[in-house]
């Protein structure tokens, strides 16, 4: 064994969250500039976690990185050496428990670090699946979107399982705005998944609009329906809201996005917390919603040009 290093990156959802839990699909795209990093060394010591600013025994490590504990045990029985002493270390350049995929790219990272220091060649489906199992501590039932999307290349389409690469040919902007407050994904698809047990007869057709929604917004993306797209992210902010998972921050926050000129905007991710996405027509109506965004009290915000992709056919 050897040192080991493995990357992934954060993720926005387009369209698409909490439904795609009850298999309709969802639209989302990396954010190739925002890195997890994953570094792994031997040790002759109790094998050592260093993240997010804790450092300690990796038996010892708090609640909160459960699923990298998962990770790492996962991707050295995965490599044949359950019982190899490691130094792990993460380093993130976005924010956890922001809707960004934080866990399933601490875990993606950490799972690529390790079967790099053991000369260990995996096929993307085990990749997924050793990252779902570290998923699965982190928030109970995950689609398997965010494990995805946070090791892929460009935007994808994902629907109970299945992933496609899809091709954004939109010439608008994205901004990404942080609200500052932690959401829990594990607890909004808990609350989804209560309310659906409870009121299936309110529950489900939010699910299914939403659904119907992604689904459409598809065609917009691949035809370059700003306003169209624009609109079905209000919509589907408003579907999120009402089945609990936006809070007041996240609404004053599109609503600022709005008002400087934004086509659309909506929470994306878990929610009750993390991030808005807005789109915007130009890029200085982009530069506008964020400087916005930042007014209204976002503690950090980004843009992107999804067009900038390049989707292999
Ligand atoms: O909050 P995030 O970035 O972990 O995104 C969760 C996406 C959900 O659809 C809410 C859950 C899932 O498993 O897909």
């Amino acid at each position: 064994m050897h040192a080991g290093v493995g990357q992934t990156v954060a993720k926005i959802i387009l369209f698409g969250e909490h439904s795609v839990v009850y298999g309709y699909p969802a639209i989302a795209m990396p954010l190739r500039n925002l890195r997890m990093i994953a570094r792994v060394e031997p040790t002759t010591r109790p094998s050592e976690l260093s993240s997010l600013g804790w450092v300690g025994p990796l038996d010892e490590a708090p609640a909160r990185f459960a699923s990298i504990v998962r990770a790492v045990d996962a991707a050295l029985e995965f490599a044949g050496h359950p019982n190899a002493r490691l130094r792990i270390e993460t380093h993130a350049e976005f924010p956890p428990e922001r809707g960004l995929g934080s866990s399933a790219a601490a875990a993606g990272a950490v799972i690529r670090a390790v079967l790099s220091a053991f000369d260990v060649d995996a096929e993307p489906e085990d990749l997924f699946d050793l990252t779902q199992m570290a998923e699965r501590i982190a928030h109970g039932h995950p689609s398997g979107l965010d494990a995805t999307a946070t090791s892929s290349q460009s935007p994808i389409h994902f629907q109970a399982g299945a992933t496609t690469a899809v091709q954004i040919n939109l010439s608008a902007w994205i901004v990404v705005a942080d609200s500052g407050i932690h959401g829990s994904t594990r607890e909004t698809v808990g609350h989804i998944r209560e309310e659906h047990e409870r009121c299936p007869e309110v529950t489900r057709p939010r699910l299914a609009e939403l659904g119907r929604i992604t689904a459409e917004a598809v065609d917009d993306v691949r035809a370059g329906d700003v306003s169209g797209l624009g609109q079905k992210m209000n919509d589907a902010h408003r579907l999120l809201a009402e089945l609990g998972v936006s809070n007041a921050r996240l609404d004053q926050l599109t609503a600022a996005a709005r008002s400087a000129g934004a086509v659309g905007a909506k929470l994306t991710g878990g929610g009750r917390g993390g991030c808005v996405i807005a789109l915007a027509r130009t890029s200085a109506d982009a530069k506008r919603i964020a400087a916005a965004l930042g007014m209204a009290g976002a503690t950090g915000t980004w843009v992107y040009a999804p067009h900038a992709y390049e989707v292999a056919a």
